[in-house]
Parts: C-alpha cells; sequence; structure tokens
C-alpha cells in the first residue's frame, strides 16, 4: 500500500518511518525544497532519537519530494502540516490548502488529519472538497518520538466512513484504538494537552508552596501523590515551566476557541498565565541569589527539554534572555545538540563550560548533566529541575525544595 505524509516536521517524518518500517510504500511532501533535497541525499534535518537509522534502513519504501503529484495512487495522504498561531488563534489554512490541493491530485485518496486542529476542522475540508475526512491525531513527545508512534497509549481515529479501513494500517502497534467522531478526536488532543499542562503548572505551584516550608521537598510530594492511581506521577515534575512547540501554543488556541464558542476555560487561562510568567518569578528567586550581576554563570540546556534540539518556546532561552534584560553580563550555555545561537554564548565542551563558571543553572533535563556536576567542586549549583539526587552536592536553589533542607 502506498501511503502519503505531507509536511515533514518531526510529526510527518516520524510517521514515515514507522510505516515505512511496517512495510508500506510512503511519499513524503513538502514545499521547503532545501528540505526535500537534503531528505533526498539521505539527510535527516530534525535530531529526534531513533529517526535516521529508521528512515535508513527503509530508504527503499520512502521518497521525497516537493510536487503534490507524487500523491497518486495512494490509498492514504496524512497531513502532517503546521497549525501556527496568529493573534492567539489557531491558523488552519495550510491544513485546508494541503488538503485543497491532495484531494485535486487524486480525488481517491482518503484523506487523513493529524495536523493539531480545532474541533470542526475536518468537517470543514470535508465541505470543501465534498468527501469524508479521518481525523488521526499525534500525541508523540519530542525526543521520545518513534518510541510513541511504534507503541503509543492509545491511537484515535474520528470520522464518518473509513474509519475501521484506516485503524488497520496501525494493527502492529496492539495498542487500543478509538473509533470515535472527528470532533472528538480533535477535541481529545486538545483537552489531553491542556491537561498535562495543567498538571505542571499545578505541580509548579505547589512547588512555590514547597519552598515555604522548612522541610517540604516537592519531588517526595510528586511521588507521594503520583502513587494514587487516579493521579499518577507522569507530568509532575517541577521546573521552569512547559515549552515547545505544542504545549504553549494548543493551550492558548483552546482557550480562545472555547471563547468564540462562548465558554470560558478559566482553569487552562490559569495554567496558561502561571506558565508565562514563570520564568520571570524564577529569575526573581535567582537574583537573590546571584547578587553580583558580574557572575560567571553557565546554564546547562538550552532545548525546551532533554534529548531533542528543538529550541521553540525554550523556558532556557527565555531564562537567559530575562537574566541578560536584568544586567547579568557573564551569562553562557552549554547545549549537546546546540552550538550555536544567536544572541547567547555557546561552550562545545561541558567541561570547559564547568570550569569557567562560578553559578551553573540547570535549565534541561538532559541525563548526562547529573553526571557532571556529581564531579564538579565548589560551585554554586541552582537546580531548576531537580535532576540532582545526590546529597553530597549541595544546592543553592532548588525549585520545589525548602532553602533550610
Ligand atoms: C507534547 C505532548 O506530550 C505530546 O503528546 C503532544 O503530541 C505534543 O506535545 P512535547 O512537546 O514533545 O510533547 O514534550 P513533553 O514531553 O510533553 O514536554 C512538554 C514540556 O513540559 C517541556 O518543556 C517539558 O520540560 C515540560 N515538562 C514535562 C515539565 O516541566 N514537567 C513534567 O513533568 C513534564
Amino acid at each position: 500500500m502506498k501511503i502519503s505524509v505531507v509536511g515533514l516536521g518531526y510529526v510527518g517524518l516520524v510517521t514515515m518511518a514507522v510505516l515505512s518500517d511496517n512495510g508500506y510504500n510512503l511519499v513524503g511532501i513538502d514545499t521547503d525544497r532545501e528540505k526535500i533535497q537534503r531528505l533526498q541525499e539521505g539527510e535527516v534535518p530534525i535530531y529526534e532519537p531513533g529517526l535516521s537509522v529508521l528512515i535508513e534502513k527503509n530508504r527503499k519504501m520512502i521518497e521525497f519530494s516537493n510536487s503534490y503529484d507524487s500523491i497518486k495512487g495512494s490509498e492514504y495522504t496524512i497531513i502532517c502540516v503546521p497549525t501556527p498561531t496568529v493573534n492567539d488563534r489557531i491558523d488552519v489554512h495550510y491544513v485546508i490548502e494541503s488538503g485543497k490541493k491532495a484531494n485535486e491530485i487524486d480525488p481517491n485518496s482518503m484523506i487523513v488529519i493529524k495536523s493539531t486542529v480545532t474541533p470542526g476542522t475536518a468537517k470543514m475540508l470535508s465541505e470543501i472538497i465534498n468527501k469524508d475526512i479521518l481525523s488521526n491525531p499525534e500525541f508523540l513527545r519530542e525526543g521520545n518520538a518513534v518510541k510513541d508512534t511504534i507503541n503509543p497509549d492509545r491511537i484515535v481515529i474520528g470520522g464518518r466512513a473509513g474509519v475501521e479501513n484506516f485503524s488497520r494500517i496501525w494493527s502492529f502497534t496492539n495498542s487500543k484504538i478509538i473509533m470515535t467522531t472527528n470532533e472528538n478526536a480533535e477535541l481529545i488532543k486538545y483537552a489531553s494537552n491542556a491537561f498535562l499542562a495543567t498538571k505542571i503548572s499545578f505541580i509548579n505551584q505547589m512547588a512555590d508552596l514547597c519552598e515555604k516550608i522548612p522541610g517540604a521537598d516537592i519531588k517526595v510530594v510528586a511521588d507521594g501523590m503520583g502513587m494514587d492511581k487516579r493521579i499518577g506521577r507522569a507530568f509532575l515534575n517541577a521546573g521552569p515551566g512547559y515549552g515547545g512547540s505544542c504545549f504553549p501554543k494548543d493551550t492558548r488556541a483552546i482557550v480562545s476557541f472555547a471563547e468564540d464558542v462562548g465558554v470560558e476555560l478559566s482553569i487552562i487561562k490559569c495554567t496558561v498565565n502561571y506558565n508565562e510568567d514563570r520564568i520571570r518569578s524564577l529569575v526573581n528567586r535567582i537574583e537573590k541569589i546571584i547578587t553580583d550581576k558580574s557572575s560567571r554563570i553557565i546554564v546547562l540546556g538550552l532545548s525546551f527539554k532533554e534529548n531533542t534540539g528543538d529550541l521553540r518556546e525554550s523556558k532556557s532561552v527565555e531564562l537567559i534572555m530575562e537574566l541578560k534584560r536584568r544586567g547579568y553580563d557573564s551569562i553562557k550555555a552549554f547545549d549537546p545538540v546546540t552550538s550555536q545561537f544567536n544572541g547567547i554564548d555557546l561552550f562545545t565542551e561541558v567541561e570547559t563550560a564547568l570550569e569557567w563558571s562560578e553559578f551553573v543553572i540547570v535549565a534541561t533535563e538532559w541525563p548526562s548533566f547529573s553526571d557532571f556536576l556529581k564531579r564538579v567542586k565548589d560551585k554554586h549549583i541552582i537546580d531548576l529541575r531537580r535532576i540532582i539526587d545526590d546529597k553530597t552536592v549541595k544546592l543553592d536553589y532548588g525549585v520545589g525544595l525548602n532553602a533550610t533542607n
């Protein structure tokens, strides 16, 4: 079976790689000529563990193209194009345009929307091109995207016709499949992301409270909460707030979408506002610890989370910019993937970075960082991710940890 994928970002490329590995012929379309050229030459333009190996392994099953003509003969055309936010509202025009184009080229190919879209988008496209559309939202996490696609917690497929047939292409995952309406599928994605984001803002507020209570530690509180199966331990790690290409965008989009239909999602609004203020509030605390603004500060990790090179809405970048704005003029960073970033000086070796520094701020939870920090002596450490478990390492500040502990 031939399957086309339109839009080759994280979701598109990972979907192609995993489906090709399960015996399907894949065609990937993107309007970015340079990206297609690099892919054709065997280069994978994003850092994602396991992705390039899988694409290389299945080269013969995969074709990359700039032209929608290559869609011809595909059983399914899976749309994975971006849905950016414009004035706090989600802009679905790339989805609609690529759906229309795909339909012109091959009206027999079933269109599947994987991009994150607000409820009603599949229906809108379906009315424009006058045929049924499937919704198949993606729940993969960057840094874990290949594994999440091979072994997802659940697969959601929405549509009026063809749902069961399409579900068969995912049978290799052995995951539970929810078959429902387009609207439910679209909403499951938003509700899930908004709920996870809310868990993060919730635990960050609890961390604020722990910091005021001698003897309290958010990690122990989160462990204790997480043992309750109704709550679960996942997404209860306190830190500098959520970033990335999904949570900030999706939470804002669902709030404004709901507003447009007359519903106030006040809980999600609080989640968003708290998260937007998180760095400013952490820097207030850091200012009390690093009183000399010419201190040499190294920030560990630049990406929005570990195991990725993605810097979109990165709290680490926001933190560095806020510290600079407040007058800290000797601040540099180290990141395991990124070695260049406009406006930020980066070290290429973590050892040199640590040697140079007086203060170390852990902003991203790369697993390697805790080992490095165990080895350094006489540094002031500010752990915004609580990666350091070693009781012999004295923290100047740890998120959610009372200073007297
Ligand atoms: C997220 C969703 O998890 C995924 O299902 C969806 O398809 C896309 O958005 P992703 O953005 O890749 O995935 O990253 P995720 O692992 O969810 O982390 C998002 C942000 O929350 C990161 O900044 C991360 O550091 C932060 N986070 C996560 C916390 O601060 N604490 C936690 O306990 C978990």
